[in-house]
């Protein structure tokens, strides 16, 4: 088993494929970067595979792909199937922002893909090309679509936005209400990246609008997830992400690994270490200590809204948030 030294099992690992994305989120990357990481640096999927294999005979018990934009990456469905056909009880679940989900779905699902979380955060196709940069709505919504109708769990993200698509907060719920999909309303978290002057609707904000139309009441966190969770009276419930905090980071059980094959133990800080030499020489044995090492080293809380105001300057679409 993975225990930090604050006594946190560790069995939960977000794997970026791929930091490239297809969209331009204003709150992610809302230009195309200068220049991407270049493809010769990316882990294959064996080598990227090797390394799974190492988590989860440590105790890794849930894997999820993320980008970037992970289905960007050619035969992604190759790399679930090696993942699932090792260990077919690790929870695999993927974040994906569903454009190229309608075609790929089913695959997904075959190669042993379980649980899908994607971004809604608009029903209304101007405003989600003004968020992504291009007009993706139709796309998205056949994606998730899709992705109900061949069985896999859906979660959705949003994150609310004055002025842009704070008003669908209510939408969206219904929306995923409807269908049965869990709705987190995250809150914007400013980074070096982003477009300038984003207005976030607070956690807070979300919850007092919500309160003018629903009763609910307070679940509270749900495992190791950063979401604090709300109950309808109708028995729907949805989630809300504060990322300004620290009281989620007590029960935090990830780490994250970039495409290019470093292990990052905590998002909110720079710390890495990179386990590509090991994996590229079949070097398990390194592998498995650096991974021991950055959990090991995995920083108590985050420093956000501290006094020494720590954050990282680390893109988001390099470990996938
Ligand atoms: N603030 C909050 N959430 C973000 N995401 C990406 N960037 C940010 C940010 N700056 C979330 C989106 C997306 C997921 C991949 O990460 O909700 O669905
Ligand atoms: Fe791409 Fe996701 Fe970032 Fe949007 S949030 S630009 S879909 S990686």
């Amino acid at each position: 088993m993975l225990i930090d030294s604050y006594d946190r099992v560790v069995d939960y690992i977000r794997v970026s494929v791929t930091e490239r994305c297809n969209f331009r989120c204003q709150y992610c990357m809302p230009e195309k970067p200068f220049s991407w990481v270049p493809k010769e640096n990316l882990l294959s999927f064996e080598e990227l595979f090797e390394f799974m294999k190492v988590a989860i005979d440590e105790g890794v018990k849930k894997i999820r792909i993320t980008g970037g934009e992970p289905l960007l990456r050619e035969d992604l469905d190759t790399f679930i199937k090696m993942i699932s056909d090792y260990a077919p009880d690790v929870d695999l679940a993927m974040t994906s922002n569903a454009f190229l989900l309608k075609g790929t779905a089913q695959r997904l699902k075959d190669a042993g893909l379980k649980r899908i979380n994607v971004s809604i955060d608009t029903l209304k196709p101007e405003v989600a090309e003004a968020i992504a940069g291009r007009n993706v709505l139709k796309n998205v919504l056949e994606g998730v679509e899709e992705a109900l109708k061949v069985g896999l769990e859906v979660k959705a993200n949003m994150v609310p936005m004055k002025g842009m698509n704070a008003d669908e907060i209510f939408d969206v719920l219904e929306y995923c209400r409807e269908r049965d999909i869990t709705v987190r309303f995250i809150e914007y978290m400013e980074n070096a990246y982003a477009k300038a002057n984003i207005s976030k609707l607070s956690g807070q904000e979300v919850l007092e609008a919500l309160g003018e139309k629903y009763n609910f009441t307070s679940e509270g966190y749900d495992g190791a997830s950063p979401a604090k969770y709300y109950r309808l009276e109708n028995g729907y419930r949805f989630g809300i992400i504060e990322p300004y905090g620290d009281d989620f980071c007590k029960q935090c059980n990830r780490i994250r690994l970039t495409a290019e094959g470093n292990l990052i133990p905590c998002l909110y800080f720079d710390e890495a270490m990179s386990i590509a030499e090991s994996v590229k020489k079949g070097d398990i044995k390194t592998a498995a200590a650096v991974l021991k090492e950055v959990v090991r080293t995995k920083p108590e809380k985050n420093r956000w809204g501290g006094e020494d105001d720590e954050v990282s300057t680390r893109a988001f679409y390099e470990t996938g948030g």
